[in-house]
């Protein structure tokens, strides 16, 4: 599995299995499935339901705590909140760290929740303590304001959102891209029927879906798409096993939007990026 170097020299594989709208009975289930077929790297959040069953998937697969990246991102605000929050999170997940947690939201006292996470990491309950969904200015703020500098903000990125504007403000300040919504969510069939994506899935022969994927992570964004057919698990994680040229991956960039696929708050709208 390729992984990225984060700025604290933890290693993360390129590419995950997301569980966001994944039934929380099912989860240990469909986790099960992903780490069969070679997945290590699983996200989950405070807000999702699945921690309880990423845990149960990863106790009962006979492979030791370190063999998986676990991410989770927190869903309270403040330092106290967010404290208690991770604690319950560890509980959750049955162990006794994360790999990487992230500030799921830039909420109102994010310095705040930050802070809890810095503490997190110095204790040692996380490997890695990173962002989600903020753009350069709220990340400016923060890195004027902490000590324990973000390692990734996972961020909104697929065809239709390519993130130019923000991908060079995150690699001038050694911030891994991560993406999610890399199938576009519901716009994940306009994408792919797409003639210029279905040439590339013919020419490689593999799926305009692992074409969407790979364009992602041979950009070097981690990549975590989530899905609950078998099938497509197995070809997501396959997308790493062909290389798009550089001239392919250019030839995508025309269908950038610049345009979210949800009803964001102003913060986060497409201006702010
Ligand atoms: N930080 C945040 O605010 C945030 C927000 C949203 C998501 N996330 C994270 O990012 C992960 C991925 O994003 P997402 O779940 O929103 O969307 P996504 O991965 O872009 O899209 C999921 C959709 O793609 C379909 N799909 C997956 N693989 C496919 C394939 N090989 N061929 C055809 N269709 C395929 C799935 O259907 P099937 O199940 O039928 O395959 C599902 O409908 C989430 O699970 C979550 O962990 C984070």
């Amino acid at each position: 599995m390729q992984t990225v170097t984060l700025n604290n020299g933890v290693q993360m594989p390129i590419l995950g299995y997301g569980t966001f709208q994944t039934p929380p009975a099912a989860t240990e289930k469909n986790v099960t499935t992903a780490i069969n077929l070679g997945y290590r790297s699983i996200d989950t959040a405070q807000v999702y339901g699945t921690e309880p069953g990423v845990g149960a998937a990863i106790a009962n697969s006979g492979r030791d705590r370190d063999h998986f990246f676990v991410t989770t991102k927190t869903q309270t605000d403040g330092y106290a909140a967010t404290k208690q929050g991770l604690d319950d999170s560890l509980t959750r997940l049955g162990s006794d760290y994360f790999d990487l947690v992230l500030i799921h939201w830039p909420t109102t006292h994010r310095l705040d929740t930050y802070r809890a996470l810095e503490d997190a990491y110095q204790a040692g309950k996380v490997r890695a303590i990173g962002l989600s969904n903020f753009n350069p200015s709220q990340i400016d703020d923060l890195l004027a304001n902490s000590h324990v500098k973000p390692v990734i903000d996972q961020v909104e990125t697929h065809l239709f959102w390519q993130q130019t504007k923000l991908r060079p403000y995150l690699a001038a300040h050694d911030i891994v891209h991560e993406a999610w919504a890399p199938l576009g969510e519901n716009f994940g069939p306009e994408m792919m029927h797409l003639p210029a994506v279905k040439a590339l899935a013919a020419k490689y022969q593999v799926t305009a879906a692992q074409v969407l994927l790979r364009w992602l992570t041979q950009q070097d964004i981690v990549t975590i798409p989530k899905s609950t057919n078998a099938d497509h698990v197995a070809a997501n994680l396959a997308s790493l096993d062909f290389s798009l040229t550089p001239d392919d991956i250019a030839s995508l960039r025309q269908f950038d939007r610049h345009h979210s696929i949800k009803d964001w708050p102003q913060s986060m709208r497409e201006e702010c990026y």
